[in-house]
């Protein structure tokens, strides 16, 4: 036997042999695109610290949608930017809240061939930024899982196929749960923002929904940087009813993807949040990396930990590269 038997860059050698065995395939279809709807008319207002990205109103919303369907990308999670916001976040559950609105707009436009998930929180909605009410200066949880709840059903009401609860208030997810299927609303899933840690790289998000916190910070309910307590956080979702379990951000936290991958049977996303992206484009500008690959080594890196899902403001970028071939010819 020649020496050594096993050559592993036997099966590196052409192209062809590469795409053969290649672990991790990349497809569109795993991958959700989030959108910023504003209030107003006939505006697409660039979002600084994410280029690329666009604040769109509801009438132009049909422009980042059909550019997402050419390259092949059909779910989209939605943000929402109202006109006016108060205390107790009114603005995330009015029937004719922005979103509700942008969803109505997407069912009237396309039917069933988007698939609309609705973010359900109230950072966006009050004059405060928390993603609760306050009392006594602190966030309430038990009084704002009615609000909450209120906001699903009336996302689910307007046509939402997911609702995703961000706001990492305690037992959110049974209260969402419960609400839905008094309403008659049975069979629309949550999509659960499981393990949500108290992370830096949500800075872009803040200004481009303008949900920034106007006093303190969000670490009294999103999650320290912990492993066990995220696999507490998981578990305690997943008995509520979740249907889909998330990690977020994605990037610091591939070994809890890997984890939650192991112990749960249910789907598992993960969000590549607007801080990841950001650092993405910045350096790109600069030169310094090459904006394809890092995007591709990136979304390779996230599935393989374990997501089955992701959500990335590269999707349609990325599922532009896949089409084109660009990616082919760097694996
Ligand atoms: C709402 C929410 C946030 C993100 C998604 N939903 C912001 C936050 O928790 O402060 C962040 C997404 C991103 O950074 O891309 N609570």
């Amino acid at each position: 036997m020649g020496f050594p038997a096993h050559r592993p860059r036997r099966l590196r050698q052409t192209p062809l042999l590469r795409r053969l065995v290649r672990e991790t395939v990349l497809t569109p279809d795993r991958w959700i695109f989030p959108l910023f709807v504003r209030a107003g008319r006939n505006a697409r207002e660039a979002i600084r610290s994410m280029p690329g990205q666009f604040r769109w109103t509801v009438d132009r919303l049909g422009e980042p949608v059909d550019q997402a369907l050419e390259a092949g990308v059909r779910a989209f999670i939605l943000f929402g930017l109202p006109e006016t916001k108060d205390e107790v976040g009114s603005g995330a559950y009015a029937e004719d809240g922005i979103v509700q609105t942008a969803i109505r707009e997407l069912r009237r436009r396309y039917g069933s061939s988007v698939l609309v998930l609705a973010d359900v929180c109230l950072c966006e909605y009050t004059s405060h930024g928390h993603c609760g009410v306050i009392r006594d200066s602190r966030v309430d949880n038990d009084a704002t899982l009615d609000l909450l709840a209120r906001t699903a059903v009336s996302l689910a009401t307007a046509g939402a196929d997911v609702v995703a609860p961000s706001a990492m208030m305690d037992g959110q997810v049974q209260a969402i749960r419960r609400a839905l299927d008094e309403r008659g609303f049975t069979e629309t899933p949550i999509l659960a923002y499981a393990a949500k840690f108290a992370s830096c790289f949500y800075g872009p998000f803040r200004e481009a929904a303008d949900s920034a916190p106007a006093f303190g910070d969000r670490r009294a309910y999103q999650m320290p940087f912990h492993r066990r307590e995220a696999l507490h956080e998981v578990a305690l979702d997943v008995e509520e009813g979740a249907d889909i379990v998330m990690v977020k951000p994605a990037l610091a936290y591939l070994d809890v993807i890997a984890a939650v991958r192991a112990r749960w049977p249910l789907p598992v996303a993960a969000y590549n949040v607007s801080g990841e992206y950001a650092m993405v484009k910045a350096a790109a500008a600069q030169g310094w990396i090459d904006e394809a690959r890092a995007v591709l080594e990136t979304l390779t890196a996230i599935h393989r930990a374990g997501a089955d899902i992701v959500l990335t403001y590269h999707a349609v970028d990325a599922a532009r590269w896949l089409r084109d071939g660009t990616w082919d010819a760097l694996l």
